[in-house]
């Protein structure tokens, strides 16, 4: 569920019609909705109130400072997978003890900053790393604590295998069945308290039984740890919760909790959860503008200011994402976003962007309904994985991002210009 509609006729984001942020912010433009990221991310609070869970906002996944800084300001906490994601964090004032930081590639100089930082936790994914840590905090005379990233073993069918990361034989955390002997080895660490436990199966994950599985094996885990001496405060389920790509597609905030709180009701963990597509998918669409249209063989192109540099996630990972025009002339209305929605006058199109490469196509073999030169097309489901992943490839300054609040909107990114596109560049 989001605030994009269309109102006679025109694709509104809350109440502003998109056409008006084209007019003054230029396409291709990222535009969010205040009202869907906060709605989001008080659904998964509300659902997992009675584990009293801290949320860290994962911000790989939508990491603009204004967007954050709402989350901050609302109690949140954040994961971060890098230095340059905990600089984020920090600009917008978060509150460190709800720093969850992960990732299989720390870098010494990461490490000391997060410690000098103060954050809350380090999400270790393996041996070496751990003692690495330890050196550190040693050198730095800091004192943290950690989880244990364990890898237990499941997978959803749906999920894109690039995305997929708790099967055994990916990079990510330490088997499930080496985490009691890590616990033995690394448990008494005179800097770094080992009492944690974490868990990130993959994104996006469309059912709650996978959750249900790795939490399931998960306990008996941390049964074991304690058995064993070692002691376990902490479990943090990482992110993975789906959206709607397609209408009505993914399960909610409460359909998860509704699986997932009963496992942990009672334990007396501190858990920890880090979404990140379930909050700032849905409450963002990518806007650009039609450049050309034309024929290849029996093909026909839509051509538009956007591009693979944008939105890289079709071109990447086949990803599917609902496009229509922002302007409806006649009865073209979609009842719901299906990529199989085809409006009576429409035509096949494959939409593409101007990179120079074959791959860079943004929707393929999508029904339109005709599309001509300066109108107005909106990828929906854009708001996660999308401006962050875009690059500057064809030497293409970024897209300008746009936060829509009621009737008003403000830009939180200027459109980059050509001097952004090469000013770390020496000749
Ligand atoms: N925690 C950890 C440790 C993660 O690696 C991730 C995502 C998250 C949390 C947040 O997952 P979410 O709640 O957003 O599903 N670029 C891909 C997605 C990569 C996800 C990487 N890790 C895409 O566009 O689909």
């Amino acid at each position: 569920m989001d605030y994009f509609d269309y109102k006679n006729g025109e694709l509104c984001c809350e109440e502003v019609p998109v056409k008006d942020i084209a007019a003054e912010a230029g396409t291709p433009v990222y535009i969010y909705s205040k009202a869907t990221l906060m709605r989001h991310y008080s659904g998964v609070v509300k659902a997992f109130a009675e584990l009293d869970a801290i949320i860290c906002y994962s911000i790989k996944s939508c990491g603009n400072l204004h967007i954050l800084k709402l989350f901050a300001e609302n109690g949140g906490g954040f994961d971060v997978v890098s230095g340059g994601e905990l600089a984020r964090a920090q600009q917008v004032g978060a509150d460190m003890k709800k720093i969850v930081f992960a990732g299989v590639g720390k870098t010494d100089n990461e490490i000391r900053e997060a410690l000098t930082a103060g954050i809350g936790w380090f999400n270790i994914e393996s041996e070496q790393e751990f003692e690495n840590l330890s050196r550190l905090a040693a050198e730095t005379k800091t004192k943290t604590r950690a989880a244990l990233r364990v890898n237990p073993d499941v997978f959803d069918p749906n999920t894109h295998a690039y995305t997929t990361t708790g099967k055994k034989e990916t990079k990510f955390g330490v088997d499930i069945d080496r985490a009691a002997a890590f616990f033995e080895k690394y448990g008494h660490d005179a800097n770094v308290t080992l009492d944690g436990i974490h868990l990130h199966i993959g994104s996006p994950i469309y059912s709650p039984q996978p959750y249900v599985d790795a939490i399931t094996k998960t306990l008996g885990l941390i049964e074991e740890i304690r058995a064993g001496g070692g002691k376990v405060n902490v479990l943090d389920i990482g992110g993975g919760f789906a959206a709607d790509y397609e209408a009505d597609k993914s399960p909610s905030a409460q359909a998860y909790a509704d699986a997932i709180v009963p496992l942990l009701k009672g334990t007396g963990l501190q858990i920890i959860l880090e979404p990140g597509r379930h909050i700032a998918c849905n409450a963002g669409i990518l806007l650009s503008q039609v450049l050309y249209t034309k024929r290849g063989g029996d093909k026909k192109f839509v051509i538009v200011d956007a591009a693979m540099t944008d939105l890289i996630r079709p071109a990447l990972y086949e990803a599917e994402h609902f496009i229509y025009p922002a302007h409806l002339d006649h009865d073209e209305f979609p009842p719901n976003r299906r990529f199989d929605f085809a409006p009576a006058n429409g035509e096949q199109v494959d939409i593409v962007g101007g990179v120079c490469e074959t791959g860079d196509i943004l929707g393929k073999s999508r029904t339109l309904p005709p599309m001509q030169r300066g109108d107005l097309l909106s990828i929906f489901s854009a708001g996660a994985y999308g401006f962050v992943m875009s690059s500057q490839y064809n030497a293409r300054p970024r897209a300008a991002e746009v936060l829509v609040d009621g009737d008003s909107f403000k830009i939180i990114r200027r459109r980059e210009n050509y001097n952004d596109v090469f000013a770390a560049e020496i000749f």
